[in-house]
């Protein structure tokens, strides 16, 4: 099982830390295009394997695509960060560039590889890998919701004063300030609806919260965020290499589910061997209905400032 992550900078290097961690991938190559950067990054993870106890190769490449040939997933992180106040939209004019020319170099040099797409704003940049490559749907994911329920549980669980062990719940639609849909109705604690524990203002709260996760974090940090986006990337990367066929609220190419068309969106998906397997249609109530057709138009709106 070989992995390359695109882009040395927080999330990549993150995301490839928690990769070897999880020691379920022979090699991890990190790629970048600042002259010595991910060479030294993945130094610095290597000098930590003696003591977290793993055995991941992690080798560090400036742009040079023949040492990521045979890649069976490839993870996109190359581009820049929002700055404080910024929003993920306001990414576009440079990364859209960036996340073109990446996935084009990688399939060069893994034509069979599954894509994970992680530069904002996301679900543009998913949009843009399929209008831009042969790759099959399936072979192409935008973490998003991944990030975003992590974040959701984490503010439920504060809102329970639970542990977050448990608590259950899913962040779907576009990844933006504005178009997360936070599931309230179906987050559970230990299989009860929270709703039975938390009035209806203290789940406002809570979506409110769970949906400018990102900006809070970048206004404390100065920058994006990066332990949590690393940590959700790994866990779609270990759903795929060992076949776990878990669940995941995912970035994919939708054609008539939650009655929507060529557009990539948050929904949850099986994850496996084949990347996403299955998409999963679930049920929403009218008012879960139209935040969704809200969120797509929002994420059509940014899709527009493509080139295409
Ligand atoms: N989808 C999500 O949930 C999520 C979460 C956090 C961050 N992000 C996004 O991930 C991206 C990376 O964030 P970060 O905090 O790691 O930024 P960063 O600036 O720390 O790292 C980005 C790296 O990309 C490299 N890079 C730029 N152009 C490149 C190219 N053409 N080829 C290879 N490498 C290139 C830069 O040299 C830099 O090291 C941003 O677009 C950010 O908005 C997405």
């Amino acid at each position: 099982m070989k992995v390359t992550v695109v882009g040395a900078g927080a999330v990549g290097a993150s995301c490839a830390e928690y990769i070897a961690i999880k020691n379920f991938a022979s090699e991890v190559v990190v790629l970048d295009i600042k002259e010595g950067y991910a060479e030294g990054k993945a130094m610095d993870l290597m000098q930590t394997a003696s003591l977290n106890g793993f055995d991941t190769k992690i080798v560090g490449t400036t742009n040079d695509y023949s040492k990521t040939a045979g890649s069976d997933i490839a993870v996109i992180t190359s581009g820049i960060p929002r700055k404080p106040g910024m929003t993920r939209e306001e990414l576009i004019g440079i990364n859209a560039g960036i996340v073109k020319s990446v996935a084009s170099s990688l399939l060069e040099h893994s034509p069979n590889v599954i894509l994970i797409v992680v530069s904002n704003p996301m679900d543009t940049m998913t949009y843009l890998v399929h209008k831009t490559t042969s790759l099959p749907k399936n072979k192409i994911i935008g973490m998003g919701g991944a990030l975003d329920s992590a974040r959701f549980k984490y503010r439920l669980a504060e809102a329970l004063d639970a542990p977050i062990s448990d608590v259950d719940g899913m962040v779907i639609g576009g990844h933006s300030d504005t178009g997360m849909v936070p599931l309230t109705q179906h987050a559970t604690r230990n299989s009860i609806k929270v709703s039975e524990f938390l009035s209806s203002e203290r789940l406002e709260q809570v979506a409110a919260d769970t949906k400018v996760g990102g900006a809070t974090l970048t206004k404390l940090l100065g920058t994006s965020a990066w332990y949590a986006p690393g940590a959700a990337v790994s866990g779609l990367v270990q759903a795929i290499a060992c076949d776990q066929k878990k669940m995941f609220p995912c970035s994919t190419l939708l054609e008539g589910e939650y009655d929507l068309n060529d557009i990539c969106i948050g929904v949850p998906v099986i994850l496996g061997k084949n990347g996403i397997e299955k998409i999963v249609d679930i049920e929403l109530n009218d008012a879960e209905k139209a935040k969704m057709q809200e969120s797509a138009e929002g994420v059509r709106k940014t899709n527009g400032l493509l080139q295409l």
